[in-house]
């Protein structure tokens, strides 16, 4: 089965299971059970075999699965076998934050540059990686191999600047503006909207269900 074909809602789930094979990696374990993995990742054990049947199961009868192997697998699915040259655009207090984030470069994605408008920020570093001004961008894109770009500046300057990076080559939006980019970028490019408040709202509603059940 290709990829292509792979339900969204497994998708979502592969990250997650992603992160618990390399706790379990990084804890020595060499194999273990869907039943086991299950009571780990609190996910029954038929939708883990559910999920991994669909890259073609990778578990063996009465083994289970091989930590290491079933990682590295999920690993290639998610396109993390290889690294992700990505930029941010806006350095301010969000793309700062991301761009200190040095995990990303454990998971294969390894931030190159950022870009802002704001002239006293020319010249910074964070993390020896450095901001430009965003009149360079299109040469920088032109001239860097670069496939994956984060968006943090205010909404406002979201649409435009989307095209500009489209134009030039990005085929990746990670977008935290809050603006809907599916509409003007073509369905080549993908683009993944994060939205922390939403986040908050769910975890808002879970605490009033649990005020009320008291
Ligand atoms: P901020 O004001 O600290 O940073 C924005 C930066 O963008 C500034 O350095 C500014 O100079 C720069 N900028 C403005 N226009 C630009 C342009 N056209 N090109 C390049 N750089 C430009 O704001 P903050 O807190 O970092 O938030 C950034 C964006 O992320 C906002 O749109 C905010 O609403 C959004 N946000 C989204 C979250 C989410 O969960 N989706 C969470 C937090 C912020």
């Amino acid at each position: 089965m290709s990829n292509r074909e792979i339900s969204t809602a497994v998708i979502k789930r592969l990250p997650r299971y992603y992160r618990y094979l390399g706790e379990l990696s990084e804890a020595g374990v060499e194999r273990i059970s869907s039943r086991e993995l299950s009571q780990q990742m609190k996910v029954t054990a038929s939708q883990i075999r559910q999920d991994l049947n669909n890259f073609g199961g990778f578990g063996q009868q009465g083994y289970g699965y091989n930590v290491q192997y079933l990682r590295e697998e999920i690993a290639r699915i998610l396109g993390l076998d290889r690294t992700h040259n990505m930029v941010i655009i806006g350095a301010g207090n969000l793309g700062m934050a991301l761009a200190n984030y040095a995990k990303f470069e454990r998971n294969s994605f390894r931030v190159i540059c950022l870009f802002d408008s704001n002239p006293e920020l020319k010249g910074k570093e964070v993390r020896g990686i450095p901001v430009r001004m965003i009149e360079e961008l299109p040469e920088f894109l032109r001239e860097n191999s670069v496939e994956i770009a984060a968006l943090t500046i205010p909404k406002e300057y979201a649409i435009t600047t989307a095209k500009i990076l489209v134009e030039n080559g990005i085929q990746a939006i990670w977008n935290f503006a809050h603006t809907d980019l599916n509409l003007v970028v073509p369905k080549n490019v993908a683009v993944e909207n994060v939205h922390l408040s939403e986040s908050l709202m769910r975890l808002s509603y879970n605490l009033k269900t649990i005020e009320n059940e008291k």
